[in-house]
Order: C-alpha cells, then sequence, then structure tokens
C-alpha cells in the first residue's frame, strides 16, 4: 500500500461524496441556473464575510481572478517570494493581466508588515510602477503550513487601506489556518478585498476553488472567467463535492495536524535535526535534507511518497486519506531514510 503524502489534493472523492455529486440538482450555470452552484456560492460568501462569491475549476483561477480586479495592467502586486502566486501559477500575473510583481524574502511565508510597508509605492507618477495590491497566503505552502497571525494581517490592513493599496488573500488553505487558530474564516477574510479558497486541497473535494468578493467585483469575475474559458455548465455536479466537504470533512482538519504533528515528532526523535516538531502548525512538514531527490527516492523504495520543494528540503501533508497507521509507517521509514544520512 503506498502512503502519499506528497500533496493533499491527492485525495480522491468517497463513496458519500460521489453520491452527494451523482445526486446534485443541476442546470446551466453559465445562465445562471445551477442551483447547487449558487447554493455553494451563498453559503462560502456567508463564511467569509463576503457579499458574492464565484466557483471557478481551480485556485490558481481564483487567485488570478482575484489580482485581475485588484490591479490594473502596468502596474503592480507584492507577495512574499515563495508566494504560490508567483512560484507555482506560471506567470499569469503577467502573461495574462499585464501585471508586474515584486517580492519581499519569505521567512516560513509569514507575513512581514514593515517590510511590505517599506516596499509599498502607491500612485508612483509616470516614473514608477504604482503599487495596487498585496497578496497573502494563508496558510502558507511553500513556508511549510504558516498560520499567519491576525494581528499582524489587521496592522497591514491598516497600512495598506491608509495607502489606497488593496488586498488579496490565497486561501487555498484558509480552512486549515482558522481551525489551528481558532480564528474564524470571516475575520481573516474579511480584511481582504478578494478572496481564493480552495476544496481540493485539506477539505477532499476532487475539483473546485471559489472567489469571494464585493458584488460588483463578483460580476466581473464572472465576465473574466467566461473570458477565460471558466464558464462551466452543469456544473452543480462538482460544486455538490465542495458543500459535501463543508458539512463533513471541516470539522475533521484538526486531526491532519495533530498528524502532521506526530510525524515530525517521529522523525525528529530517528533523525535529530531534520525537523523541529515544534513548527508545524498545521498539516504541513517541511524536512530538511543533506539530498532531498534521494530522500524522496529513498522514501518511494518503502512505498511513502513526499515531495522535494528544492533541494535541501522535502516535504511532506497529511490529509483524510492517511490515517493514524499511515503517519506510524511513514515516521519510520522517513526516520530511517533520514538517519541514513
Ligand atoms: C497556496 C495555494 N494557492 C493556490 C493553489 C492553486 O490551486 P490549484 O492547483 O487548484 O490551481 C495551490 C495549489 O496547491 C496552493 O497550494
Amino acid at each position: 500500500m503506498l502512503i502519499d503524502l506528497r500533496s493533499d489534493t491527492v485525495t480522491r472523492p468517497s463513496a458519500a461524496m460521489r453520491a452527494a455529486m451523482a445526486a446534485a440538482p443541476v442546470g446551466d450555470d453559465v445562465y445562471g441556473e445551477d442551483p447547487t452552484t449558487t447554493a455553494l456560492e451563498e453559503r462560502v460568501a456567508a463564511l467569509l464575510g463576503h457579499e458574492a462569491a464565484l466557483f471557478t475549476p481551480t485556485g490558481s483561477m481564483a487567485n488570478q481572478l482575484g489580482v485581475r480586479l485588484l490591479v490594473p495592467p502596468g502596474q503592480e502586486l507584492l507577495c512574499d517570494d515563495d508566494a504560490h502566486i508567483v512560484r507555482a501559477e506560471l506567470g499569469a500575473a503577467a502573461a495574462v493581466s499585464g501585471i508586474t510583481t515584486r517580492t519581499w524574502p519569505a521567512v516560513d511565508g509569514r507575513v512581514d508588515v514593515d517590510r511590505i510597508a517599506r516596499l509599498m509605492r502607491p500612485a508612483a507618477g509616470p516614473y514608477f510602477v504604482s503599487t495596487a495590491a498585496v497578496v497573502v497566503e494563508n496558510t502558507h505552502n511553500f513556508g511549510g503550513g504558516t498560520v499567519q497571525p491576525v494581528e499582524d494581517i489587521s496592522r497591514l490592513r491598516e497600512i495598506t487601506a491608509g495607502a489606497g493599496v488593496l488586498m488579496h488573500l490565497d486561501g487555498a488553505r484558509l480552512w486549515n489556518a482558522s481551525a489551528a487558530s481558532g480564528v474564524p474564516l470571516s475575520d481573516y477574510a474579511g480584511m481582504f478585498d478578494t478572496v481564493s479558497v480552495a476544496f481540493s486541497k485539506g477539505l477532499g473535494a476532487p475539483v473546485g476553488s471559489v472567489l469571494a468578493a464585493s458584488t460588483d467585483r463578483i460580476v466581473e469575475a464572472r465576465v473574466w472567467r467566461k473570458r477565460l474559458g471558466g464558464g462551466m455548465r452543469q456544473v452543480g455536479i462538482l460544486a455538490a463535492a465542495c458543500l459535501y466537504a463543508l458539512d463533513h470533512n471541516l470539522d475533521r482538519l484538526a486531526e491532519d495536524h495533530a498528524r502532521a504533528r506526530r510525524l515530525a515528532d517521529l522523525v525528529a526523535t530517528a533523525a535529530p535535526g531534520s525537523v523541529n516538531p515544534s513548527r508545524v502548525q498545521t498539516n504541513i512538514v517541511v524536512f530538511e535534507v543533506p539530498d532531498a531527490a534521494r530522500v524522496v527516492a529513498g522514501c518511494r523504495e518503502q512505498s511513502v511518497l513526499i515531495g522535494a520543494l528544492d533541494a535541501r528540503h522535502a516535504r511532506a501533508v497529511t490529509h483524510l486519506d492517511v490515517d493514524d497507521d499511515g503517519i506510524e509507517l511513514a515516521g519510520k521509514v522517513l526516520g530511517e531514510v533520514l538517519a541514513r544520512g
């Protein structure tokens, strides 16, 4: 049996989720007639404390629609240099929307409010690129599942609001941030102008993200989604999986977090120095390794799949398809492989 810890995106829909998908009432969502998709959008907007929301096929599309709404072509967004939006969306902000990006150096992906304040150049006139928006990722994926402190976001919001700079939240794993910190989803999301959340990660749905914002912005996002080829027809069949995930998979995220911590504890005992368990905040564990490709290959030989973040860092992500026994086994294998050096 393979224990797949490469990402929380590898989950497969359960039989009950598939049954919910099969039973979903559907209509043509490009005509605004899909009741299940509309129900999901309304539910997520309310959960996040925004007026409206829009279903998208991917988190990348939700992020890209969000920044497109906030940043005019030729202006810039700021994000950290490990953000998914700048590292893993294949230059979409520039290639699709004419947006330039400047970054601050990420330490565990944490928001660095003072540095952002220094980087911002709103309304920079005809000589420099003007800063239109800041992107925050919460939890931070490549940073190791880092939860952004709500006080930092609130201070950032004050500074950006004073400067007329807008804010987008990449909340692909906002569910995990809220579960770990106890901060309600809407407290985080309400501080942002646009927010993306994903269902195809820790929540276990096969497909789907949602962008939340004001009603006016969502009207515009709907136009851009269609323009980019993301207008879908009887998509309630997918939205039903997301509704199912909210009902059944949200309250269990703390289990994934406890398992990530357990994995880190096991590996720290077998291979001291490779991971600091106290830094594991959610469902992502980053290991410092001498040679990530070798560690990944060594684990694969023993049926444990993890990923390489770069040459010196490997990543394991817990999720609803890995149980306690799987974690014990993965911890043993990883510990042995890392102890070998
Ligand atoms: C933080 C973060 N944002 C956005 C995305 C993009 O999601 P998708 O793969 O659905 O485009 C991911 C994907 O892993 C992610 O980790």
